[in-house]
């Protein structure tokens, strides 16, 4: 199991052992089994912007074996202020366009851009890592998208989720509506969308948006305990069991019954076969 700490920036994941220049905002560094992605653009409040997404689904596709945790975090005062409000303006990103001229794509191929946007937040939820977002501040929009994304939210006192979209005329499309169904339910996920009202803490861990709440000043600390308490598990029991988890929604009783028992009998032929 590779020990070197390697620091990866802009996402472009396939050289582990040196460092890249910023693309997209991030900055990436693994370091044994954890990996940790970093939205590196506190002055803009680590606004997001097609750069970033591709960054993030370049970090996916190339995340070494080893990793078994990935951390999710925002540098500075908030954890993200969403997408990059140039988005809005004739101007739009440098290199990357604007709403406006999104408009004048035909409707496949615009779908096929956030389609590859979404690529970004899916692998996530990947059986084999657990995803764990540290949100503090501001994560508004695409930022409540990407804590959305990932398995488990620990928050700081001051986390001010806001679903903005529908404020905006726009959709939240990052994946970030199924996992806020799931977690708060249908009649709750519709309050906070569409409303787009800031959800603070006291609320969020109480819906169950967010897995536990600590001061400021103790997030990274709680983060890394989290981390110990995953890494004491065993690997490939805590990737089955994820892979079960995920299923349970959509599998009858006995059909997960069943499923656990597929995946206990393949554990007890790797453990004493
Ligand atoms: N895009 C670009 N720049 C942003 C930004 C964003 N989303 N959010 C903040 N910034 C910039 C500000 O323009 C400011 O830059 P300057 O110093 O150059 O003026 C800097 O970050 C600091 O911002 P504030 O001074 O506003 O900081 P604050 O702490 O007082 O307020 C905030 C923070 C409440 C997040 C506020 O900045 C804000 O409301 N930002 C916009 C949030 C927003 O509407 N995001 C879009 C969400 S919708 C979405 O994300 C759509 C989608 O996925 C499709």
């Amino acid at each position: 199991m590779a020990e070197a700490k390697a620091r990866q920036r802009g996402g472009y994941a396939e050289d582990v052992s040196t460092e890249q220049p910023v693309e997209g905002g991030l900055r990436f560094e693994v370091d044994g089994e954890i990996a940790t992605i970093t939205l590196d653009r506190p002055e803009k409040r680590n606004a997001q912007t097609f750069a970033t997404w591709s960054a993030l689904a370049r970090i996916g596709e190339s995340l070494p074996e080893q990793v078994r945790v990935v951390v999710v975090r925002g540098e500075g005062p908030s954890f993200s202020a969403g997408i990059d409000l140039r988005m809005f303006t004739p101007e739009g990103v440098p290199g990357q366009g604007s709403f406006s001229s999104a408009a004048t794509l035909d409707g496949a191929t615009f779908e096929q851009r956030i389609k590859q946007a979404q690529q970004g937040f899916l692998w996530l939820r990947r059986p084999e890592i657990v995803s764990i977002a540290a949100v503090q501040g501001h994560a508004i929009g695409a930022g409540f998208q990407l804590a959305l994304a990932c398995d488990l939210r620990i928050v700081a006192d001051d986390v001010k989720f806001c679903m903005k979209e529908p404020a905006l005329g726009l959709v939240p499309d990052l994946t970030g509506t199924k996992p806020l169904v799931e977690l708060v339910g249908l009649a709750k996920a519709i309050d906070i969308c569409l409303t787009a009202r800031i959800v603070h803490a006291d609320e969020a861990m109480r819906i169950g948006l967010a897995e536990q709440v600590v001061a400021g000043g103790d997030l990274e600390q709680a983060v890394q305990d989290k981390i110990a308490q995953l890494l004491s598990t065993n690997r490939d029991a805590a990737t089955a069991t994820k892979r079960l988890l995920q299923g349970a929604r959509l599998r009858t009783l006995e059909e997960q019954s069943a499923a656990e028992g597929v995946e206990q009998a393949a554990r007890i032929k790797a453990l004493f076969g």
